[in-house]
């Protein structure tokens, strides 16, 4: 049976939800919160905050939150409907009479999700089959084990455009129900409808409550499904449902239910490109992860991302991480979603921008280089303000005044989208600060504006919590990277460094094993240049990891690694000053210091000013000291 919404907010306006509450267990009042130890998990100290004006409660120990109804539900053990008849009652209200139109809208729906979840469970076993054995292969390579295949409800469409519909039609589903839920198309020569996912990888995708809405389906990989070689059709990698009753793709995000409960628990939410990302990410531990489906992020997708994070987290800042390919398409896709955010943003309401490596996605990442990696790709994220002072900074340089007009007008041309006025002056004061800083070099305003962030909890032993601009203590991978980029872009600096660089751990195996190639390469031939040195590795078949470290987001962390420009002259290089940079660096990792300002390396586009600033940096570094 349906209830008007109306009358669930009735009930929650006459009841007084502490009251509710306190007639179940025992509540203490504590001005306008009360408090209580948690019904719902074992605790002494009470953690189970009831606020009578939000009307509703939040455990800050399990993560249980909800209304009065949802409390009687999960503490009576009752069903919705039941919860509400004895609330209406509590409240002098007679139950509304059940409205047949939406009490029979609610039927269909339920029909619909029963086929869906049929169909999922039918696509599931065809994966199981012995017929599909190359396929399961596939999954398994792909690093989707018998867990996360049940988990994730992965499935096979087989390539008969009638199996589908005809197990489903054995079940008593319609060709108009399977029609409208869209997993049957109708033929255009009038025959029978044919099923739309065929010979496919399915991925089912749930709404917030785990039901299945829809399907992304991908086609099987080469070595299993050559391409015709007489035919130029090249099916489309992935297809996804298109809308329907129970699915709206701009308001869904794929994962979004389990990332929803990972939140609660303290994950960070993070967006990432694909199905198969999010899947890594899972598997990784990173199970706040979340991705469209196929196109940009839409408003209300960023909206949800929001209303994912329970209040409590970092201390009641929401800042999802966004995740894109460190190359130019991954910095446009950036720019876009920034401006889709800026409007959006509130105070304790942001987002950062994380780059992977060019050509990486988080799922290629993880399998080639481990979860720290990602984390470390993560920590370094850029916050909304840095992403776009970088984005209209990076590879320009700003000498004459018309430039630094120019760039200045950009900014607050960005700064203007933001609706939220306090946020709007907040940005507007930063952009002063930054720019007089960067071009004029004093500081204004008692100090870098960027020191003023929020403070967070202790590090603590969940996992995956990315830690905003703190990263962990002896996590030091991108600054590993940096110093790896800087040796193979400037082997001059070999001799200075070459006592520093074998005596420190690097986690990550591949960032060990071109180290290693490095102290060989270079104390055997110790005048090898830039050029020479990338061919032996190429040679060595390391041509790629070679790329990974000497890229672009790993440059944006720190300018004196970044090879010169084509058409500079070498002459001009100072390898004294990239060593003592380079030395620099090493020392902090000792200390294990925040490196919040070593991070921020798209400074590097203000060549004329990050000179300086630069210069700064370094003796910062060394008048810290180190305390290992
Ligand atoms: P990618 O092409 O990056 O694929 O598309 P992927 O997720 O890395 O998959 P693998 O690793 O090659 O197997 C990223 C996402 O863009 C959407 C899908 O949601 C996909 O997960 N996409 C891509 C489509 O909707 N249609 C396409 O044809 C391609
Ligand atoms: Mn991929």
């Amino acid at each position: 049976m349906s209830i008007p919404p109306r009358f669930l907010d009735d009930i929650r306006n006459r009841l007084t939800l502490s009251e509710i509450i306190g007639r179940r267990i025992s509540v203490k009042r504590a001005g306008r919160e009360s408090k209580a130890c948690c019904p719902f998990h074992n605790e002494k100290s009470p953690s189970f905050t009831i606020n009578d004006d939000k009307q509703f409660y939040h455990c800050f120990g399990c993560g249980a939150h909800g209304d009065v109804i949802g409390f009687v539900m999960q503490h009576d053990n009752v069903s919705f409907v039941d919860a509400v008849e004895m609330l209406a009652a509590d409240a002098g209200l007679t139950m509304p009479k059940p409205d047949p139109m939406a009490a029979k809208k609610a039927e269909k729906q339920r029909g619909l999700h029963d086929l869906m979840d049929e169909a999922t469970s039918w696509m599931q076993e065809q994966a199981k089959k012995p017929q599909n054995n190359d396929i399961l292969a596939y999954l398994e390579q792909r690093g989707m084990d018998a867990d996360i295949r049940s988990g994730f409800r992965l499935g096979y469409a087989p390539a008969d455009g009638q199996a589908l519909r005809k197990a489903m039609l054995a079940k008593g589903f319609s060709d108009t129900q399977m029609l409208e839920v869209g997993i049957l198309k109708k033929s255009q020569k009038g025959g029978d409808p044919y099923v739309f996912f065929r010979d496919r990888v399915m991925f089912p995708v749930s709404d917030r409550r785990g039901r299945v809405v829809a399907y992304g389906g991908r086609v099987l990989p080469e070595h299993i499904r050559p391409l015709d070689p007489n035919s130029d059709y090249k099916p489309a990698k992935y297809i996804n449902s298109s809308d329907t009753p129970l699915f709206d793709k701009g308001q869904m995000l794929y994962a979004e239910s389990f990332a929803r409960q990972a939140a609660r628990e303290g994950h960070t939410v993070i967006v990432t490109e694909g199905y198969m990302d999010v899947i890594a990410c899972h598997k990784a531990g990173f199970k706040g992860a979340v991705a469209p489906m196929g196109t940009a992020l839409t408003e209300e997708q960023i909206l949800s991302l929001w209303q994912m994070i329970p209040p409590e987290a970092n201390r009641g800042e929401k800042s999802p991480i966004l995740c894109f390919d460190g190359d130019s398409a991954g910095r446009a896709a950036a720019g876009r979603a920034c401006q889709r955010i800026l409007p959006l943003i509130k105070p304790d309401q942001s987002a950062r921008f994380a780059f992977l490596p060019d050509g990486e996605d988080p799922d290629s990442l993880i399998r080639g280089q481990g979860a720290n990696a990602f984390k470390s790709f993560l920590q370094a994220a850029l916050t909304l303000f840095d992403f776009i002072w970088a984005s209209h900074t990076a590879g320009r340089t700003f000498e004459t005044p018309e430039q630094r007009a120019g760039l200045e007008k950009a900014l607050y041309d960005d700064v203007a989208k933001i609706q939220d006025t306090n946020i709007q002056r907040h940005y507007k004061n930063l952009v002063r600060d930054k720019i007089s800083e960067t071009f004029f070099r004093r500081n204004v305003g008692g100090g870098n504006p960027n020191a003023i962030r929020p403070k967070m909890k202790k590090p603590n032993a969940r996992p995956n919590v990315i830690k905003l601009r703190k990263p962990q203590r002896g996590n030091h991978e991108i600054k590993h990277r940096i110093l790896l980029a800087a040796v193979i872009n400037y082997p001059q600096i070999y001799e200075t460094i070459e006592e520093s660089f074998g005596e420190f751990d690097i986690a990550n195996p591949t960032l060990a094993k071109i180290r290693q190639s490095i102290i060989i390469t270079l104390s055997e031939n110790p005048d090898l240049d830039f050029d020479a040195l990338q061919s032996y590795f190429v040679d060595q078949g390391l041509g790629k990891e070679i790329r990974d470290i000497c890229c672009e987001s790993v440059y944006v962390h720190a300018a004196f690694c970044r090879p010169v420009k084509r058409g500079e002259s070498e002459e001009d290089i100072d390898y004294g000053d990239i060593a003592q940079k380079w030395l620099a660096l090493r020392e902090s990792m000792k200390s294990g210091m925040i490196d919040e300002e070593i991070r921020d390396g798209w400074k590097q586009a203000m060549q004329s000013a990050s000179q300086d600033e630069e210069a700064k940096l370094s003796n910062m570094i060394k008048n810290r000291g180190s305390d290992d």
